[in-house]
């Protein structure tokens, strides 16, 4: 078999990066090249393990530059892409929604006509389940790959844009195409404005950690590993033009998350501060992974286990997220509260 070139767009972030390390070591016959334009949220530190491997390459380049993706697709006729890059923060999707529209809209739509042009064996699109909206607070009720698109945020409504344009290449073109929509990821790696990372690393320099509303709103968490997994089997084995959901039934309140995290480090839950909520804030998502199950896909992770091995990897790593906290992102941060 011909070695496979796999474009991932994003694997300076925290998901592309996983998925990137995940495989450059997986699969030593495949080139795996990262395309990332180092936003805020891009950092390259991560990979400095795999840099000097000899199937992993760093491009940089802006996945809604036309000419400049044109001219890599025809230079390096890629196998495969499995596209990750994108404004992912919908708080900054709030105050700042153009941005999001840009690179996840017309970022996505260069990079379908490239994939056209070059013939690939298949464009994996990485999306979310917060382009279904919101669930109530029933238990028994999932998102399913049949779930109407109903987006609440600027952040979910250009994802929910793309994977319409993903779709429509697919119906319109024939391009071998498959969505993904998983629920919250956490894990090492992500970059400390999300909850998760934010709460262990404010709870460790003793800051107070901002909650949102009430802290009742749920989310439904999946290691990344576990999510790098999903893609793995899907841009292998999906059938062409499918939807696969990704998540793991782990549903947790904000506020519970939060809990967890203060007490596996021994601090103190006055550190919890409730702040004013979230415009349009989503009550719960949680995912029907089945079609995904049946495609042969099983976590590895629980809550439980997943978190614990997160804070540890955030204690082992203090040096990676205190270089990112100290930087452009503290602006960003204290710009909107005013926190203790
Ligand atoms: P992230 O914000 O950590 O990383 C995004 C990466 O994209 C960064 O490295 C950034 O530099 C790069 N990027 C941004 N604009 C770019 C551009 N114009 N050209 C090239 N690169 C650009 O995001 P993440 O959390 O790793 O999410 C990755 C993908 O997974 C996104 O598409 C997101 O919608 C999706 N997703 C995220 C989650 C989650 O919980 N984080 C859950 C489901 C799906
Ligand atoms: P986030 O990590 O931003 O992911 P998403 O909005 O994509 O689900 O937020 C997860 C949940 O945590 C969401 O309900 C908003 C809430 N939240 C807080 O309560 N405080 C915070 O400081 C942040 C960043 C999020």
């Amino acid at each position: 078999m011909k070695r496979q070139k796999v474009l991932v767009t994003g694997g300076a972030g925290f998901i592309g990066g996983n998925f990137v390390q995940h495989m450059v070591k997986k699969y030593p016959n495949y080139d795996v090249y990262n395309l990332d334009f180092l936003t805020y949220a891009g950092d390259l530190t991560k990979h400095s393990e795999i840099e000097k491997e000899d199937n992993y390459f760093f491009v940089k380049a802006d996945i809604a530059n036309r000419e400049e993706i044109m001219s890599l697709f025809e230079k390096e006729k890629f196998d495969y892409v499995i596209h990750f890059a994108a404004e992912s923060h919908v708080d900054r999707s709030i105050t700042e929604p153009e941005i999001f529209i840009r690179t996840n809209v017309l970022g996505t739509q260069v990079l379908l006509d490239a994939a056209k042009e070059y013939a690939v064996t298949k464009f994996v699109h990485v999306s979310t389940d917060e382009v279904y909206g919101e669930l109530d607070f029933d238990p028994n009720t999932f998102f399913t790959e049949e779930t109407p698109l109903e987006p609440n945020s600027p952040y979910s409504a250009s994802k929910a844009s793309s994977d319409l344009l993903v779709r429509a290449y697919h119906e319109t073109f024939g391009l071998p195409v498959n969505i993904t929509r998983c629920s919250n990821n956490y894990g090492p790696y992500h970059f400390p404005e999300k909850l998760i990372p934010l709460t262990i690393s404010r709870v460790l320099n003793e800051q107070t950690v901002p909650v949102y509303g009430d802290g009742k709103n749920i989310r439904d968490w999946l290691h990344v590993l576990d999510h790098c997994k999903a893609i793995d089997l899907v841009m292998h084995d999906g059938v062409n033009g499918e939807v696969y959901n990704v998540g793991g039934h782990n549903e947790r309140t904000n506020l519970e998350v939060v809990k967890t995290i203060i007490s596996t480090l021994e601090k103190s839950e006055d550190l919890i501060e409730f702040v004013t909520d979230r415009l349009g804030h989503d009550k719960r998502y949680a995912i029907d992974p089945t079609k995904l199950e049946k495609l042969g896909w099983k976590p590895e992770f629980n809550f439980e286990t997943g978190i614990a091995q997160t804070i540890q990897w955030y204690l082992d790593n203090k040096e990676w997220w205190e270089q990112i906290i100290s930087g452009e992102y503290q602006n960003y941060f204290d710009k909107q509260y005013t926190l203790k």
